[in-house]
């Protein structure tokens, strides 16, 4: 009786957390508060991705976020003897895919969310791969790792959240060895477009996009800035690529065809993402753009 009891108050607290944080406007949760409220909600049906997916030719959510972890991995050209860091690991979804098909010598994760650390670390520790991924609870702006020890830094879909980005661009630079390699799949700005409709729509987009997914407003400038600060921060021959046409409508339309996915998610999350969809993706996206962005430390 007494499980039961507390079974419900923790379902009733969950679902008053997340109706807080959704729909109340001045509601605004840290980065931390945000994914252990969100918990092991994930969308995909086999997985723990917590990306949006990159969709050139996947048919689904979980191969669609499979696709944006290989891309962003390709893209570091990661391979055989690499030492890989990558930061905001989330369940490790990723590193598990990476060392299974990359082989990469070791994977060291770092996460901020001490709850999600504990479960990838059990489901990496179940599937036998303890011994080349290493995962710790740490911060990207602030990381305990020797200079010039790693090989490729990725960070999946979480540096947006980094306070700020361009500290840990700093830190990766600081980490990787001349002719490593840093590689991001991350949410920015668009540039202001005209009229007024647009504009507003832009600002609705992005500012609840910040304001309930915890960006700092550090982090809000668009991609020739991105660009710019990764030159500042050391790195050599950037590459800022917008792939926003293979992430939001795609995603768009995909949700729209298979409301089954959204069943997955917490009733109050699904319903915000059923008010979403009976927009058209061009209005709600167009505040967001999608980059994967690159350089190398030189040397
Ligand atoms: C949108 S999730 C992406 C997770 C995973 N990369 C994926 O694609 O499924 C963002 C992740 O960034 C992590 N994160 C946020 N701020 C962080 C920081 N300062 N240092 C390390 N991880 C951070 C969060 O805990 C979360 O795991």
């Amino acid at each position: 009786m007494a499980r039961e009891v507390a079974s419900i108050r923790r379902r009733v607290s969950r679902a008053l957390g997340y109706i807080n944080w959704l729909y109340n406007p001045f509601q605004r949760l840290d980065v931390v508060g945000v994914y252990d409220l969100l918990a092991t909600s994930s969308a995909t049906a086999s997985g723990l991705y917590l990306n949006l997916g990159y969709w050139r030719a996947a048919q689904d959510l979980d191969a669609a976020s499979q696709d944006l972890a290989m891309l962003v991995a390709e893209t570091a050209r990661m391979g055989r003897g690499d030492r890989v860091l990558d930061v905001g690991f989330g369940f490790a979804d990723q590193d598990i895919l990476w060392a299974r098909r990359l082989h990469p010598e070791r994977i060291i994760g770092l996460n901020i969310t001490a709850s999600q650390v504990e479960v990838a670390q059990r489901r990496v520790a179940e599937l036998g791969l303890a011994e080349r991924i290493d995962l710790r609870q740490g911060s990207a702006t602030r990381m305990q790792l020797a200079p010039e020890s790693i090989d490729k830094v990725v960070a999946l879909e979480c540096a947006f959240h980094f306070r700020t980005r361009e500290r840990f661009f700093r830190e990766a630079w600081r980490v990787l060895r001349p002719g490593g390699r840093l590689v991001a799949a991350d949410i920015i700005p668009m540039p202001r477009v005209r009229g007024w409709i647009g504009r507003l729509q832009q600002w609705l987009s992005w500012g609840l996009v910040s304001s309930k997914f915890a960006i700092p407003p550090e982090n809000a400038y668009v991609r020739s800035s991105y660009q710019d600060k990764l030159a500042l921060a050391g790195f050599e021959e950037i590459r800022v690529e917008s792939i926003r046409e293979q992430v939001y409508a795609p995603l768009h339309q995909y949700l729209g065809g298979h409301p089954d996915t959204l069943r997955r998610l917490h009733p109050a999350a699904r319903l915000a993402a059923r008010i979403a969809l009976r927009f058209d993706a061009a209005s709600v996206y167009r505040g967001l753009d999608y980059v994967l962005a690159s350089g190398i430390k030189p040397g």
